[in-house]
């Protein structure tokens, strides 16, 4: 941008600033910034509705400075706007510049980074490890693995996080990745797409959500043969290890938790971008944490609830995509015989005595009063 042109844009800003001014009564809302302030100013405005006037071009401020207030101005304040969205009368949002600042930078670079280290650390496992395979060979012998409801709530939950994924993807990397590309038509009508694609698609996977956590939530609660899977890393990195475990391993288990607790939580910020300031989760959330000590700001004006889900959203969506990269990775090509357990719903017994001996054993009632079963190694 030239001089002129910023001069310019700053001139028209003023004035544009100035018009807004004239037709708000700068008065405090419950989410306005600094009410002391507001009173000064609006003391001031009061004290400068004087009939000697003022040389001030227009007027309006009397001889007064004004940079009193320029200064709430320049802090958020809000006045009185005749139009439908009060919003409006916020005419400058200095968060906005931390929101633009954290969500082009931060936010954007350590996800992609993310995302990518974790595509790395797959393709290295895979170089190191290969392919886990079933160690005894196929039995030939098939056992149920999951019901069709369960299938159903996995895919349903699966195929809309996919199209959420790569929708929301496109709108913090589009127009670095695809719009170089697309050129400018195409990547706009690709995002308008995109964009109704993740805000109907977006209700599917909240349907997904609910039906996974009922279905499977007894199974992934914390239990004693965790640690020990934990321990040996599942034997994933060793040939000949196979931890005990139930329907769910410790790791499964993780990748349940964080589908469940970050996929709500992806909701929740999501809707609130969905119906903009209807909710104020952030200042409530806040409130809860600075109760525990925290120093989290006690207020939030409505924008700024806007910016803290906007962040939230798109942070938990990367931390969410980049486990499920591992997750797709370690149900396809990571290991022999996986897929088939969300494919067709049954399952190698091979296959399921080496990673899930406990299920095993309890499906097939082999499991003794008061003995355990052992694991199949
Ligand atoms: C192409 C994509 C995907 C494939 C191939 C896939 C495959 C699988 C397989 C094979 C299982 C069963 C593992 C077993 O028998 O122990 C499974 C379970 C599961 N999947 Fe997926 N999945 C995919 C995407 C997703 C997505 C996007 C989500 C959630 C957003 C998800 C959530 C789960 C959960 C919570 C489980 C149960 C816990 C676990 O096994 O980790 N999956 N998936």
């Amino acid at each position: 941008m030239t001089p002129m042109t910023r001069l310019s844009k700053s001139i028209a800003a003023v004035l544009g600033a100035g018009t807004i001014l004239l037709a708000a009564t700068l008065t405090p809302t419950p989410f306005g910034a600094g009410e002391a302030l507001a009173q000064q100013v609006e003391g001031r405005a009061v004290e400068q509705a004087s009939p000697l006037g003022g040389n001030v071009p227009g007027d309006h401020l009397g001889t007064a400075s004004d940079a009193e207030i320029w200064r709430a101005v320049r802090r958020g304040i809000q006045g009185n706007v005749s139009i439908p969205d009060k919003q409006a009368g916020v005419m400058i949002q200095s968060e906005g510049e931390n929101w633009r600042a954290w969500r082009n930078g931060p936010i954007t670079t350590g996800g992609a980074w993310g995302m990518l280290g974790t595509i790395g650390l797959l393709a290295l496992f895979f170089v190191v490890r290969g392919r886990v395979r079933i160690e005894a060979g196929p039995s030939g012998k098939s056992i149920e693995r999951f019901s069709e409801i369960e299938r159903f709530a996995h895919w349903l939950s699966a195929v809309s996080f996919i199209l959420l994924a790569l929708t929301g993807l496109n709108l913090l990397y589009g127009r670095h990745v695809i719009l170089p590309v697309l050129g400018p038509d195409v990547f706009a009508a690709l995002s308008l797409a995109g964009k109704y694609v993740h805000n109907y698609v977006s209700f599917a996977f909240m349907a997904g959500l609910v039906m996974m956590f009922v279905l499977w939530v007894r199974h992934n609660l914390p239990g004693k043969h965790d640690l020990v899977w934990l321990v040996q890393l599942g034997g994933l990195f060793t040939k000949g290890v196979h931890p005990p475990a139930k329907k769910f391993n410790a790791g499964q288990k993780g990748i349940f938790w964080i589908v469940i607790l970050g996929g709500a939580s992806l909701s929740a910020s999501g809707v609130s971008l969905m119906f903009p300031f209807e909710f104020s989760m952030f200042e409530w959330t806040f409130g809860v944490f600075n109760t525990f000590g925290a120093d989290l700001p006690a207020t939030l004006t409505p924008l700024e609830e806007m910016q803290w889900s906007q962040w939230w959203h798109a942070i938990m969506a990367l931390i969410i995509i980049a486990a499920i990269l591992g997750h797709i990775y370690i149900g396809t090509l990571g290991m022999e015989g996986a897929f088939d357990a969300m494919g067709t719903g049954r399952v190698d017994e091979n296959w399921a005595r080496e990673h899930h001996s406990l299920w095993v054993a309890e499906v097939k009632g082999e499991t003794g009063s008061g003995g355990t079963a052992q694991p199949a190694e």
